[in-house]
């Protein structure tokens, strides 16, 4: 397994991953669950993180691998494992790697990236890396879905760069401590669609200390057609395009999601 030995964006906040009120209440289980059963599995999820989809999809009885770059959020995941059933556990296999080149000696009928990882991919180098090695582990006719955001015009006009914006509930941790959460966008790459984007957690613990924990990293947009003519060019046939996990066609809110659903193009 190839590792990039580069910084785990993700090492401050896993722990506090699970907890945060917009990712508990995010409507996308169902949706990643359901195409999981639909194409009876296996299925792959790359930067499957903390198990947030990956454990419901063993739970609903498909045996799913999941892929992710951070030690810390594997750790979790495999925490949150040991409470679930042998046979839940046994349809798990967890596996430290980079999406832009993995090798895992299995083939999948379905490769999902719930919730954005592949939007940390800066260079389009590593988007068709990535979605090459995805190719390679698909069975023939298999498929893809990549879930990625739609660019919102108006916040791509903002100047506010560096001000925290905070519009989430507080949220509190099993051992007492309470975190609020906030985000901020400190500069933008205009040339290369590049947001660099701050997660800042202020924690109290309960004897009243505090820390503030930022999580910064680098999130690519992309736009719809060239979100096309990547997947078409690494080989993939879009097949649906949806603007929401309820299936609501694209275009039918705004910004609302881009989740494309793509097959595996034949050779
Ligand atoms: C927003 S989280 C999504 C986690 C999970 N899919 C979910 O829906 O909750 C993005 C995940 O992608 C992982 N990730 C980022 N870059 C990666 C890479 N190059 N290879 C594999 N995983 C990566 C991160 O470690 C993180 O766990």
């Amino acid at each position: 397994m190839t590792q990039t030995g580069s910084y785990d964006e993700y090492m401050a906040i896993a722990e506090l991953y699970d907890y945060v009120v917009p990712y508990q209440e995010r409507a996308d289980v169902g949706f990643f669950v359901e195409a999981a059963k639909e194409s009876g599995g296996p299925v792959l999820e790359v930067g499957c993180g903390t198990g947030r989809v990956l454990i419901p999809t063993a739970q609903a009885g498909i045996e799913i691998s999941g892929l992710d770059l951070s030690p810390h959020m594997l750790a979790i995941c495999r925490e949150r494992m040991k409470a679930e059933p042998e046979e839940v556990q046994s349809r798990v296999r967890l596996v430290e790697g980079d999406m832009r080149q993995f090798e895992l000696a299995q083939s999948f009928q379905l490769v999902t990236l719930p919730f954005r990882p592949f939007q940390h991919l800066t260079k389009v180098e590593e988007q068709l890396a990535c979605l090459s090695c995805i190719r390679q582990h698909l069975r023939d006719g298999g498929k893809l879905i990549l879930d990625i955001f739609n660019p919102k015009l108006e916040s791509l006009v903002g100047t506010n760069f560096g001000k925290e914006m905070a519009e989430e509930p507080e949220f509190s941790m099993p051992d007492g401590r309470r975190v609020i959460r906030r985000h901020s966008v400190v500069s933008r790459d205009v040339a290369n669609q590049i947001n660099y984007v701050e997660l800042i957690h202020y924690v109290t613990y309960p004897d009243g200390r505090q820390e503030r924990l930022v999580q910064a990293f680098p999130m690519r947009y992309l736009f719809r057609f060239e979100a096309e003519h990547l997947l078409s060019r690494a080989g993939f046939t879009v097949e649906q395009l949806y603007a929401d996990y309820d299936k609501s066609p694209y275009g039918s809110k705004y910004p609302g999601e881009l989740i494309f659903v793509a097959r595996k193009a034949k050779d």
